[in-house]
């Protein structure tokens, strides 16, 4: 690994090249940050679990039909992927009204949507990823029609299949953040799934299970994450 190119250096994760073009090196990190890496902390534990949490759910989304990056686990920190050309967007989508939207609308947290809702924002450290709509993505040329489309209804079905699956481990998935790549002309998923993007919360307790236990000093987020792994290894 260590004569690996390092190709991209993430908050959460580094990227490395591999002796095949077609195939990614990703390494998670012992490393939280939050409000885009203004707070940051060095959390010794923190990369496998998170790690290891991806994979559970990447297998469970593979076995039911999602196409993903994910190709296999090399070591309990480390993924072997697909080289993908990613779309510089964050999809977020919404099941419980909590976070960012609580902030922009004033409205009540943990309020059960009617239908889930769906958001891009623009992936840009320097912009501080801001929203962007539909019209704005096609225009910009950073997907057409189609592929928002196709985006869209891959994050719904995401969506379906993974609110049972926390919720048989006792977690209310609230929302969560997903981003895609094309690989010969196909769109799959990517980057990874984990209590750093999405936000759990325990379905007796109410308590945050996920990164908010971070960002708002909640707790030891090294413990929180081997406990949403253990409920979800349990199953
Ligand atoms: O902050 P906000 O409420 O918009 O976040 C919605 C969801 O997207 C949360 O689960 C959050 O963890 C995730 N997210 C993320 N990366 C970002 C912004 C939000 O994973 N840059």
């Amino acid at each position: 690994m260590a004569e690996n190119k390092l190709l991209y250096e993430g908050k959460a994760k580094n990227v490395y090249q591999t002796e095949n073009d077609d195939e990614l090196l990703m390494v998670y990190k012992d490393q939280a940050t939050a409000f885009n890496g203004k707070k940051k902390e060095e959390l010794p534990g923190k990369g496998v679990l998170d790690c290891q949490i991806s994979a559970l759910v990447f297998d469970y989304l593979i076995k039911n039909g999602i196409e993903t990056h994910l190709i296999k686990n090399l070591s309990d920190h480390e993924q072997l992927v697909k080289s993908s050309e990613v779309f510089p967007l964050e999809v977020v989508l919404r099941n419980i009204t909590s976070g960012s939207l609580v902030k922009k609308f004033q409205v009540e947290s943990g309020l059960r949507l009617s239908d889930p809702i769906i958001e891009f924002y623009y992936k840009s450290d320097a912009l501080d990823d801001p929203f962007i709509n539909d019209s704005q993505v096609k225009a910009l040329r950073i997907a057409n029609d189609e592929e928002i489309a196709f985006i869209k209804q891959m994050t719904l079905k995401i969506n379906q299949l993974l609110v049972p699956f926390f919720s048989k481990s006792g977690f209310d998935l609230v929302d969560f953040k997903l981003e895609f790549g094309k690989v010969n002309g196909k769109i799959i998923l990517v980057d990874e799934f984990s209590p750093d993007n999405c936000r759990l919360w325990d379905k007796k307790s109410h308590d945050s299970m996920d990164k908010d236990v971070f960002r708002k000093h909640e707790g030891d987020l090294v413990k929180t994450y081997l406990e949403v792994l253990k409920r979800l290894a349990m199953r």
